[in-house]
């Protein structure tokens, strides 16, 4: 197996991982810094982003305690109001140092930023660039990272595990490009893989999107929190047999879009007095249920009395695609419904963002701070991610000087041909199985869901003897192990009791 050495090793190229890089690489210009991309550096969640990122920057109608508010409000009382407050406030030096790096911000006639309007949100606090504040993100902050002279990028790199000694990470082992088997030893690992929206038939994430990170984690026995907070979104184009479902960005219903039934009724307004721009949570289980009602695949969303051309000007990403699929916005009306959006738990860290193993940190949708709480307010995540990057930066920076660069033992990895059909088809199952009911469903859609998971998993592991002697095979298993978590702390709190009386009485 080739070795490889490092300081610093990062997993995934969202703004997470590449503000990381950049705020490490300022601090410590002597360390090595390598940055893992398991395809193309760019394909990300940061690079679909479409709204934008929350920060409070009209002192005069807005506040920090109104976006706190707003937060908490929206993590329906389990957010850490010490995190809340702590993200909020460092907003804004965060946003000046992403307007320094060159990121393009909408301004207004007066030539101030143009604050936009999501659900949940009391005030218009979105900065963003049109309906593509994360393509900017990423194509900005790209050239920049390779630029840096101590780091380097790997892409197509898949890492399959941690390397773990005892209670300290060592580093990460996985495949190459080339599918050679790599480990790379580092003093300090940080996952910053992102979110795990494939394990759901409808999501609105790409297909790198496979909960990798939790996944590593949950083999290297590391603390998860809140994993059973997935958020729908409630307003993703309706396109069965899309992998990835294109989103119509809730910036629109701040714009003053319409969601209606079968009827051409607005109906949001029963569910929640704000309507559309209730919380995503509220949006989607008032479509989810209305969808359930009239027995339909979506309902819809009407543009037909907004004003084209602002439309097109504010929201061109939209506006091409739904033309290029031929929907003409001023005449017809387009079908959506919620798909899978974001892993509002995941690996949890402090305030410093480090894992309750030494030397390992996690950072961005992967990581559990405190800040969304069950449902994570529109436009935070970006926020969150360059506010922990930063504090991830500063805290590496204290300890790395103490921190273990160590050989490691480990089994060696061995790349195997797989067919490929084979394992395609749990994931096409797995998929089936998870929809929105599966986590928000009736006690008993939630139980029967969690049950063909874990009987998936065992079929997996006796099919396929090693989960890790192949990139399509490890990713695989992650998602099948990363469903199974979501749904087990969904499961309803008596579920395991009953289970143990019963064991005990087929004993008896
Ligand atoms: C959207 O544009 O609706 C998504 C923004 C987000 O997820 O925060």
């Amino acid at each position: 197996m080739q070795k490889l050495t490092t300081d610093i090793v990062i997993i995934g190229t969202g703004l997470a991982g590449l503000s990381l890089a950049k705020y490490s690489s300022e601090l410590n210009p002597n360390l090595k810094i390598l940055l893992l991309s398991k395809t193309s550096i760019d394909e990300c969640n940061t690079y679909y982003a479409q709204g934008g990122i929350a920060v409070v920057h009209d002192f005069i109608k807005d506040s920090y305690e109104k976006h706190i508010e707003d937060t908490l409000n929206a993590g329906k009382g389990i957010c850490d109001e010490k995190v809340v407050k702590h993200v909020i406030t460092e907003a804004p030096k965060r946003l000046k140092e992403l307007i320094n790096w060159g990121i393009e911000l909408d301004k207004n006639q007066e030539g101030n930023l143009d604050l936009g309007l999501e659900g949940g949100h009391s005030q218009n606090r979105i900065v963003h660039h049109k309906d593509k504040t994360g393509y900017e993100i990423e194509t900005k902050l790209i050239p920049i990272i390779e630029n840096l002279p101590n780091v380097a990028i790997k892409t197509s790199f898949f890492a399959t595990d941690l390397l773990m000694e005892n209670d300290t990470c060592l580093g990460v082992i996985g495949f190459d490009d080339k599918g050679e088997p790599t480990i790379i030893e580092a003093k300090i690992t940080v996952l910053a893989s992102g979110g795990s929206g494939q394990v759901f038939g409808v999501t609105s994430n790409p297909f790198v999107s496979t909960g990798d990170g939790v996944a590593m984690a949950i083999r290297a026995n590391v603390a998860l929190k809140n994993m059973k907070y997935i958020q729908f979104h409630p307003t993703a184009l309706y396109e069965p047999n899309k992998s990835q479902a294109f989103l119509i960005t809730e910036a629109i219903r701040g714009f003053g879009a319409h969601i209606l039934n079968q009827k051409g009724e607005r109906f949001l307004l029963k569910a929640h007095k704000s309507g559309e721009l209730a919380t995503r949570d509220v949006v989607s289980k008032a479509i989810s249920e209305q969808m359930k009602i009239e027995n339909s695949k979506n309902v819809w969303i009407d543009l037909r009395h907004l004003d084209l051309e602002d439309f097109k000007n504010k929201f061109p990403k939209v506006y091409e695609y739904c033309t290029e699929e031929g929907f003409d916005i001023t005449e017809d009306l387009l079908p959506i419904t919620p798909a899978s959006h974001y892993q509002c738990g995941g690996i949890l860290v402090d305030e410093k963002g480090a894992t309750d193993k030494n030397q390992l940190f996690a950072l961005g949708e992967c990581s559990y701070t405190g800040l969304h709480g069950a449902n994570r307010l529109a436009s935070n995540s970006l926020l969150e991610a360059m506010v922990y990057a930063q504090d991830v930066a500063n805290h590496i920076t204290e300890i790395i000087s103490n921190s273990e660069e160590k050989n490691c033992e480990t089994d060696a990895l061995k790349y195997k041909n797989i067919h490929h059909e084979e394992v395609l088809q749990f994931r096409n199952q797995l998929q089936r199985i998870m929809k929105y009911d599966a986590v928000y469903g009736t006690k008993q859609d939630i139980i029967t869901s969690y049950q063909m998971v874990s009987e998936m998993q065992k079929r997996f592991k006796m099919k396929f003897k090693n989960y890790n002697s192949h990139p399509f095979l490890c990713e695989t298993f992650n998602l099948i192990q990363t469903a199974e978590i979501i749904l087990k702390e969904s499961l309803p709190v008596n579920y395991k009791r009953v289970k143990a009386i019963k064991k005990t009485k087929s004993k008896l």
